[in-house]
């Protein structure tokens, strides 16, 4: 049987970044649980082409793959910096050159990094009416993490541990024959 598909975007350029490793963590716990096979992108990767893109046509060709391998995902994970109380202007550029029919009904699981607790509803406010525009189905629990919940750029707080063990369950809701087969193993 095929394995089902993640593909993870991180609204960062930073290497290390905090949110490229709060997706990593989501991911592998998500292979773990489900067996999917995971892709991970970040701003970095996608590459300048992004920056004077005026539509997909202009992006470049490596840029183009990784934004169809994400809309062509089973399932994605989206993670963010908060900039501002919000996305990166970056991060929404690239979200901006997805097809507007792209991603309806698509399972997304949302997640955000921030320097502190204050601005925890980001994932709330911004990211899931973002995707509510495409009429994704955004998992009912989303990852907000602040800077001293990831020391060394690893999942350092046991709250944090169990917010995101609580978003990969929330995963079966979507895929409910992947659970039951596990269970039967
Ligand atoms: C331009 C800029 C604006 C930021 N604005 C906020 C903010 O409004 N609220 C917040 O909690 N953190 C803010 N931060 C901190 C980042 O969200 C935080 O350090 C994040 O984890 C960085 O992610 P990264 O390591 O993946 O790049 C800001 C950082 C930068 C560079």
């Amino acid at each position: 049987m095929t394995k089902l598909r993640l593909a993870a975007l991180a609204g960062s350029y930073n290497r290390p970044s905090r949110t490229v490793s709060l997706v990593q963590e989501i991911a592998k716990r998500a292979q773990q649980r489900y067996g999917f096979s995971t892709e991970l992108f970040d701003l970095e990767q996608i590459g300048p082409s992004l920056n004077v893109a005026q539509g997909p046509g202009d992006l470049d060709a490596n840029a183009r793959r990784i934004l169809q391998s994400l809309v062509e995902a089973d399932l994605i994970v989206i993670g963010s910096p908060t900039y501002k109380g919000s996305y990166p202007g970056l991060f929404k550029h690239f979200i901006d050159l997805i097809d507007p029919n792209a991603l309806r009904g698509k399972p997304i699981l949302l997640s955000a990094t921030g320097g502190g607790e204050r601005h925890a509803l980001m994932v709330e406010h911004q990211l899931r009416p973002l995707f509510g525009f495409f009429m994704a189905s955004t998992l009912p629990t989303a990852v907000y993490a602040s800077n001293a919940e990831l020391t060394d750029y690893r999942v350092s707080s046991e709250g944090l541990s169990a917010r995101i063990d609580e978003a990969v369950a929330d995963i079966s809701i979507f895929f409910p024959s992947l659970s039951t087969a596990l269970a039967a193993e």
